[in-house]
């Protein structure tokens, strides 16, 4: 029986909706961290030259995917192919992973709202403020414990519509607060180093690293090679031009981790100075740099409460879509109730989150060969698993369904721009460069273990 499924009922509404899932910390805090630490204007030189050709055909591909189907990863692959049916189960093994630390750092993002709601400014713009805080065993337990179950509760009533509501109103008010303070930014004394340094490239910082490392970031920000767009395909209407909507998502996802580094690198430079271990930061950079920002803001307080609540929404429509990517699957495998899957899946995001937001304090020796807890599911998602359902992606469309399937499903209404350009990409550019990356990267980091 032919399952019905809803559709977005206007044009925009898809390109909206898909936005809202992509523009998250994926866009303000990971984004500026792996720019701020890879070279920064090589990093993004990178990251724009894959977006617009790598990520654009995997996008493009995803959401075909899911409009020819009307289904969702874990059933996608199969009905085009049966024996391709694992690569929806490998992609819908993703977001388990992303989701319990998703919500660690959206309940930092929390903290911080709370802070500059209830204290002053100076008291979160101080050194040790954001280590004091994550090393704490109960404190972060406890803010991710509220945002994960916010997050639960809005799954489990089924109100996404409501706050999807409300981020049609906060992204563009979010839009408007990074380019003032990405304005204030600059505009500190020193910070010009910062921007040279974000917006110029150093060739001689180039490495397969670099390039892995955008390469995921890609994948994370764009909801990439983890099924989640294929979902969103399935529910888009066919008279969506498919081509267009993935380059206006592109585009809005990309500007706002572009606007977020301006607001964090400059700002390094001029409060820390550009010394590779203030780059270096990773996770913490901006919950460290930011509250500086304000701190020599007149208003400060007040602004920094906005940005952060801001910040909040975009991560809440992220980390619901991620959610309910989970219990849907859960639903669909198991025959499981809405409410059941839901509990279900917010004592998994416990279980997994708690021992994550522990591994920066009491905990810090799980930490695997050096990395935080976080910094290793990070790593297993975006660094592995993704560039390899990719991997799989580009080949078993490109050599078993064919890209004629996906470029006809894109032809619906309107020729699709760049065919032969598409049909090269899938079939031999991406999987040989994804392998290529996948093996350099490797080898650098056995190399890095043995020195
Ligand atoms: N793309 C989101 C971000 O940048 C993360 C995300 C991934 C959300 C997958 C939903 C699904 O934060």
């Amino acid at each position: 029986m032919e399952k019905q499924r809803g559709s977005f009922t206007n044009k925009l509404g898809f390109v909206l909706a898909a936005a809202g899932s992509a523009v998250g910390l994926g866009n303000l805090w990971r984004f500026p961290y792996l720019a701020a630490k890879y070279g920064g204007g090589i990093f993004l030189l990178v990251y724009i030259v894959l977006a617009v050709t790598f990520g654009f055909a995997l996008m493009v591909t995803e959401i075909a995917i899911g409009r020819k189907t009307h289904l969702s990863a874990v059933g996608a692959y199969g009905a085009l192919d049966k024996r391709f049916g694992f690569i929806g189960y490998l992609s819908s093994v993703v977001p388990f992973i992303i989701t319990p630390y998703y919500c660690v750092i959206g309940g930092w993002v929390l903290k911080y709202f709370t802070v500059f709601m209830t204290s002053q400014v100076a008291e979160a713009a101080s050194d040790d403020f954001f280590t004091g805080f994550i090393t704490q065993p109960l404190a972060p337990v406890v803010f991710f414990g509220i945002y994960a179950g916010v997050t639960a509760l809005v799954v489990m009533m089924g109100v996404e519509k409501g706050i999807e509501k409300a981020s049609r109103v906060m992204m563009p008010l979010l839009i408007v607060m990074t380019v003032i303070i990405a304005g204030f930014s600059v505009a500190q004394p020193g910070a010009v180093d910062g921007l040279i340094y974000y917006l110029k490239p150093d060739f001689s910082r180039f490495s397969a690293t670099t390039v892995l490392a955008a390469m995921g970031q890609l994948f994370y920000s764009m909801s990439l090679a983890m099924g989640i767009m294929i979902t969103y395909g399935s529910y888009m209407k066919k008279e969506t031009h498919l081509e267009r909507s993935v380059r206006q998502i592109e585009l809005f996802d990309t500007g706002i981790a572009f606007m977020a580094g301006l607001m964090i690198i400059p700002a390094v430079f001029a409060f820390s100075g550009g010394s590779e271990e203030a780059l270096g930061k990773g996770p913490s950079l901006m919950f460290i740099t930011l509250p500086k920002v304000f701190n020599s803001m007149k208003f400060g307080t007040v602004i920094g409460a906005v940005f952060f609540l801001l910040v909040l929404f975009a991560a809440l429509t992220s980390s619901i879509s991620l959610m309910e990517t989970l219990v849907s699957i859960l639903m669909d495998k198991f025959g499981w109730k809405r409410r059941k899957a839901s509990i279900i899946t917010a004592l998994y995001l416990l279980a997994v989150g708690i021992p994550v937001s522990l591994g920066f304090g009491i905990w810090d020796f799980i930490a695997p060969m050096g990395m935080s807890l976080l910094d290793f599911f990070d790593f297993l998602s975006n660094s592995v698993l993704m560039p390899i359902v990719a991997f799989l992606t580009c080949i078993f469309i490109g050599f078993i369904v064919k890209p004629k399937a996906v470029i006809e499903e894109a032809e619906i209404n309107g020729e699709m721009k760049v065919k032969k350009f598409y049909t090269v990409m899938i079939k031999y550019i991406a999987p040989v460069c994804l392998v290529a990356i996948l093996v350099f990267a490797v080898m650098e980091s056995m190399g890095a273990i043995s020195v």
